[in-house]
């Protein structure tokens, strides 16, 4: 399975949807680095990510409030911090091997940060025209191999 895979998305629905596939394949302990402009689907994603996982409660940008909980979803906006600050988020309690942890903005916590034993998953949403989408994942050597082998049916290789 190559590393780099992509979805395209027509509509917003369909983003969540995809999300909403994506959700269950994803082992507990999987950090997604969510990036892309403003309004490139982020939220969106995780909307569709929530539901896939059981989560009851709506999911509301986490604006204020940086981080928010959803059993077993964790998600986190780094759109104001800057790499030193999200060590003071307390991320570290949800690294435990039982939440997938959504950060939207997600490459603010550096390169360098570290997710313990997690597997990352990067995200980059591209808008390619006014409902269309470009979601291009980058795969941590880490993610499981069954786990790569379903995502290559939920996207195309780059
Ligand atoms: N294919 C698509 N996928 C996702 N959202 C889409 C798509 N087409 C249109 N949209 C619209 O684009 C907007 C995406 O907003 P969303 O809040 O998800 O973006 P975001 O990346 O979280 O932005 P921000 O950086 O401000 O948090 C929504 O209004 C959504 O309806
Ligand atoms: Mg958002």
């Amino acid at each position: 399975v190559s590393r780099g895979r992509r979805f395209d998305s027509p509509s917003a629905a369909a983003t969540a949807a995809w999300a909403a596939r994506l959700a269950p394949l994803l082992a507990s302990g999987t950090v997604l680095l969510l990036d892309g402009e403003l309004g490139a689907g982020k939220t969106t994603f995780v909307r569709g990510l929530a539901r896939g996982l059981g989560v009851k409660c709506a999911v509301r940008s986490p604006t204020f409030q940086l981080v928010r909980e959803y059993h077993p979803l964790v998600h986190v906006d780094l759109y104001r911090l800057n790499a030193g600050d999200v060590a003071m988020l307390g991320l570290d309690d949800y690294l435990d091997g039982r939440h997938v942890i959504a950060l939207e903005w997600g490459s603010r916590a550096g390169p360098d940060y570290d997710w313990g034993d997690a597997s990352v998953m990067r995200l980059d949403f591209e808008m390619v025209g006014p409902r269309r989408r470009r979601i291009t994942l980058s795969l941590d050597e880490r993610l499981p191999g069954p786990l790569l082998t379903l995502l290559e049916s939920l996207t195309c290789a780059l």
